[in-house]
């Protein structure tokens, strides 16, 4: 009997220590020696079969044996709950020392930023930045620039037309027409008008077929050509510093008489002659004139009595040599490499 108890202590002992691995393991080998169907209440039972004197004795035994697996269970089962614990700790573990993840905000694109500087310029000359429509009537794309339907200068500009009278503008020119008329005539206008043009044109490295341009329209009593030259002057000095002059070249346009093209000294080189301005000294960069006669009068301005200057520069190009860009279409192609470096 003795022996038997001995046996079974050592059993419940080598269960404990190594099948228990977790607590419920170990409430299933508390049940199975302790419980009320245990090995252990089953000797209790069989307590009655000894003799007298061997019940005291073994009585006391089979007790301690009990009480020894108790201890062993509770002790079980403290390290059993402690592991689970640190083990729940373990795996919910939060680094909080870990670097956050970075957030990019996003910045504007190369044109706008250059869209806004040159609207800077022409704000701090007290000009204002007037709006005219993308889908634009043949009236104030052309005819109202002094270019009727059968002038040959339409050709300089091929066109997206939507019907024989509606056209994606080719030009901010019409924003002139729109914005004399809004005007009582012959009262005073210094303006801008910043937007998108549409031609159908290539898609290269120098062509898009749509593109943007600022307009500018001065009208006042006594406009003469020296201001106009001035004032681009001061607008090429303030985009590309104080070293940057200004050449006017004779040139035709319908809506301007007389017409002149605008070249800045090579951002690059300043005039001694690189790859960028081919050898030259020479960039061009923007198209200008007195307002023509005929101009003024459709839209209700009397030239024997006001006169006024026109100009209008393209961003993408002022963008290029600022930032030294040689491809156009990066501009367009949203390419994060490329719009990350402004
Ligand atoms: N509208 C012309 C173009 O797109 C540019 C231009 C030239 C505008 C001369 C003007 C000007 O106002 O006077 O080619």
């Amino acid at each position: 009997m003795e022996q038997k108890i001995l046996e079974l202590r050592q059993r419940a002992a080598d269960a404990i220590k190594t099948a228990a691995n977790n607590l419920k393991d170990l409430d299933n080998i508390r049940v199975k020696f302790l419980g009320k169907k245990g090995e252990i209440t089953s000797l209790l039972r069989g307590m009655s079969q000894l003799s007298a004197e061997d019940r005291p004795r073994i009585g006391k035994i089979v007790n301690e044996a009990r009480a020894q697996i108790e201890m062993l269970i509770a002790e079980k089962n403290e390290s059993l709950k402690a592991k689970e614990l640190s083990d729940k700790l373990a795996s919910e573990k939060i680094d909080v020392t870990l670097p956050g993840r970075q957030i990019h905000s996003g910045h504007l694109h190369p044109l706008t930023l250059t869209l806004n500087r040159v609207k800077e310029i022409f704000l701090q000359m007290g000009y204002t930045i007037e709006e005219g429509p993308e889908v634009e009537t043949d009236y104030y794309n052309f005819e109202a620039l002094n270019l009727p339907k059968d002038h040959p200068a339409r050709d300089m500009q091929d066109s997206f037309y939507i019907t024989d009278d509606i056209l994606l503008r080719t030009q901010t020119s019409p924003v002139q027409a729109r914005t004399m008329e809004r005007h009582e005539p012959n009262t005073p206008i210094r303006m801008i008008a910043p937007g998108r043009v549409y031609r159908r044109d290539d898609y290269d490295a120098s062509h898009s077929p749509m593109f943007t341009q600022v307009e500018g329209l001065v009208i006042d009593k006594g406009i003469r050509f020296s201001d106009l030259k001035g004032t681009l002057e001061w607008l090429l000095k303030q985009l590309f510093g104080e070293k940057a002059r200004a050449r006017l070249r004779p040139s035709f346009f319908p809506f301007t008489e007389p017409s002149t093209e605008v070249d800045v000294s090579c951002v690059m080189c300043h005039g001694q002659g690189c790859k960028v301005c081919k050898g030259t000294g020479w960039l061009e960069i923007l198209g200008a004139g007195m307002v023509h006669p005929d101009v003024l009068t459709m839209s209700g301005y009397d030239p024997k009595v006001v006169s006024g200057f026109a100009f209008g520069l393209g961003i993408e190009r002022i963008a290029m040599l600022s930032y030294g860009i040689d491809d156009l279409r990066l501009f367009y192609d949203n390419d994060i490499r490329f719009l990350q470096q402004f």
